[in-house]
């Protein structure tokens, strides 16, 4: 009796073993006896084949781009049209102030030779140094540091700036009125 109470551990460890094999035979015989089944090779391909798969990141950045490139075209384009516009309404106000015609002018400010003595924008060659620059002449309060700015006093200094100043450096350069008037109308759109 004493011996067989002493195997009764042994006896209770074996029918727990025998218990847990019983349970866990079939599942583990299963994948153990039976050869195991031959997967096909993985073919992304076919694993793919009718998905529809988004490329987030890559799709996102180049809208991005799209977007930024369309605005900036956007932006140069309202640039220029404001700056076309700004010019239009330069060469208006010009016209009007003088009658004269601001394209001819410019051609004629080179002919008589105030871009070799003036830098003149918009003229070409226009750099010279010995007289004042021309640009922005339209907001000039004065002329010649003596007369008032207007128009009917730009072309008189133009045709003659010693009728104006006599001590002035300013030549007598030849242009007749006429021309003065289209080139005063070119120097008003010097904004
Ligand atoms: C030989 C050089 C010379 C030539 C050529 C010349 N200028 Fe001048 N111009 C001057 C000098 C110098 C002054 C400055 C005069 C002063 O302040 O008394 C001046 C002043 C002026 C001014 C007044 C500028 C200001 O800011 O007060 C205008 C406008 C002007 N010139 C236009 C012309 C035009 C238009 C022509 C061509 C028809 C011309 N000039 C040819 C030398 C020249």
């Amino acid at each position: 009796m004493p011996r067989a109470r002493a195997l009764l551990p042994l006896a209770a460890t074996l029918a727990i073993g025998a218990a847990g094999l019983l349970l866990g035979v079939p599942r583990a015989g299963s994948t153990l006896r039976s050869r195991p089944r031959q997967r096909a090779p993985f073919n992304p391909d076919a694993h793919l084949r009718g998905m529809r798969i988004a490329e987030p990141t890559r799709f996102r950045s180049r809208s991005v781009y799209l977007v930024l490139i369309l605005l900036l075209l956007i932006g140069t384009g309202i640039y220029a049209g404001y700056q076309v516009k700004f010019d239009q309404d330069a060469r208006i106000r010009a016209t009007a102030l003088t009658m004269g015609d601001p394209d001819l002018g410019r051609r004629l400010a080179k002919r008589y030779g105030c871009a070799g003595c003036h830098n003149i924008p918009g003229v070409p060659g226009a750099q010279g140094m010995v007289g004042p620059s021309l640009q922005g002449f339209a907001a000039r309060v004065y002329i010649g540091g003596v007369a008032t700015n207007s128009p009917d006093t730009l072309i008189q200094w133009i045709e003659n700036p010693r009728s104006i100043d006599p001590k002035t450096a300013m030549p007598v350069t030849g242009i007749s009125r006429a021309e003065a008037r289209h080139v005063a109308a070119y120097l008003y759109t010097l904004q």
